[in-house]
């Protein structure tokens, strides 16, 4: 075990920067900044109106929905420190310039819907490895630039990771130095991302972290996914596909306490650091359904078992010591975050509607069509 633990940590330099004091960064990259989190970070810390500048670079794929940014561009004060690049993290012509006049680079950009890498790995390969490998290579020409005097610091990369790199987690919780051991092409191609960004710490003494956030849910969270695709076919009274018996595990996280704990790590964590980011509500995937179902009043007649997805990991749980001892907390409850959520889906039927369409239905019937015409009373 202790070998084990040994081969995930990170260099030792680590521990002695680990306890580094607060910095705030004036200029971020934000990449992935149109998706389901991303926009939730850019939109917190443009609301903190304390002078921030963010440029997002995002290549507004199917998840990718510009509209996420709308708030905020909305409002002069804050939308004068925006900027929207429309790229690929993958693109070094387009990603050198934008690292080279960051302090930090955020990166959310990925391909993360675990169904979606059943159907069509390849993707995930492309942007969740060599996208970071693309971003880290940036970061590394301006180290170069600032040793040599050409700016005053390196920027710092954020890796924004997941639990699903733990694998599944019959008993306990997941500490940082546990191994990595990904079941699915998704958190395959999430671990193989932050293994590099690991590599650049160690190799080339990059200065980098990694958070490892658990299942998030909230406001403009592509319908694809399972509270808002359930919130939305609820809504519609269409039937509700839960894989198996429905008793597998996630810890459920809201999406402003994920992106308000990125940025406390980005602030404040050591170089070469790694940090969970638990939401604190493990519960049962049916259980999770039933208060959904409850809260819009509609009946568990719409829930249908059917066949479950491949290699499915059963629970993800985290400890979240070391991201208190940072300082943070979680402000949201799963109670209250779940309301406001199923609130928002039904106030904003004009961002999803339009969503569940064209691409959205080809993926729908791919995925669920056989599924649902075999599947059984849920219980
Ligand atoms: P999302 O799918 O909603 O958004 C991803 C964004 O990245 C989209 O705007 C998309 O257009 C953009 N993108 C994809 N490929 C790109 C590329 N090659 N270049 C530039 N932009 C690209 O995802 P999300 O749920 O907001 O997740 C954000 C990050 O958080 C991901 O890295 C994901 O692995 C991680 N994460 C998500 C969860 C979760 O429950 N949603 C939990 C833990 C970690
Ligand atoms: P999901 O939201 O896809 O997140 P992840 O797979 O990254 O945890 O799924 C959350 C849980 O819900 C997971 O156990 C799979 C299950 N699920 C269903 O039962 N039916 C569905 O249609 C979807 C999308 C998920």
């Amino acid at each position: 075990m202790t070998q084990e633990r040994d081969a995930t940590r990170m260099h030792d330099k680590s521990r002695t920067t680990a306890q580094r004091g607060s910095r705030r960064y004036a200029r971020l990259l934000v990449t992935g900044g149109a998706g389901f989190i991303g926009s939730c970070f850019v939109r917190d810390v443009l609301g903190r109106r304390d002078g921030t500048h963010i440029t997002v670079l995002d290549k507004l794929t199917y998840a990718g929905n510009r509209s996420n940014l709308a708030p905020v561009e909305a409002d002069p004060e804050q939308a004068a420190r925006l900027r929207f690049v429309v790229g690929d993290i993958a693109d070094p012509e387009i990603v050198e310039p934008l690292v080279a006049e960051a302090d930090a680079v955020v990166n959310f950009a990925a391909e993360s819907h675990v169904d979606r890498s059943i159907l069509e790995p390849v993707d995930f390969l492309r942007t969740d490895v060599l996208g970071v490998h693309v971003l880290l290579e940036a970061c590394r020409k301006e180290q170069a630039r600032a040793r040599a005097g050409g700016r005053a610091a390196t920027p710092r990369m954020l890796q924004v990771s997941t639990d699903e790199v733990y694998g599944s987690v019959e008993t306990g919780e997941s500490v940082e130095d546990d191994r990595l051991e990904p079941r699915s092409p998704y958190s395959a191609a999430k671990a193989a991302g932050e293994l590099l960004v690991r590599s650049y710490f160690i190799t080339y003494g990059l200065d980098v972290v990694v958070t490892r956030g658990s299942n998030t849910y909230g406001p403009y969270h592509y319908p694809e996914k399972l509270i808002p695709l359930f919130v939305t076919n609820a809504i519609d009274d269409q039937q509700l596909p839960l894989y198996g018996d429905g008793r597998q595990r996630r810890d459920w996280l809201y999406v402003a306490d994920h992106a308000g704990a990125i940025g406390h790590v980005l602030e404040h964590a050591g170089a070469g650091e790694t940090y969970n980011i638990p939401g604190g509500n493990e519960r049962a995937n049916r259980e999770v359904v039933a208060t959904l179902l409850e809260l819009l009043g509609k009946p568990w007649s719409l829930v249908r078992s059917v066949e479950d997805r491949p290699g499915h990991d059963w629970r993800y749980a985290m400890t979240g010591d070391k991201l208190a001892a940072l300082g943070w907390k979680n402000k949201m409850s799963f109670e209250v975050g779940l309301a406001a959520t199923v609130d928002w889906y039904l106030a904003n039927q004009g961002w999803w509607r339009p969503i569940k369409s064209g691409e959205w239905e080809e993926y729908y019937r791919r995925q669920y069509a056989t599924r649902l015409a075999g599947s059984r009373d849920a219980g």
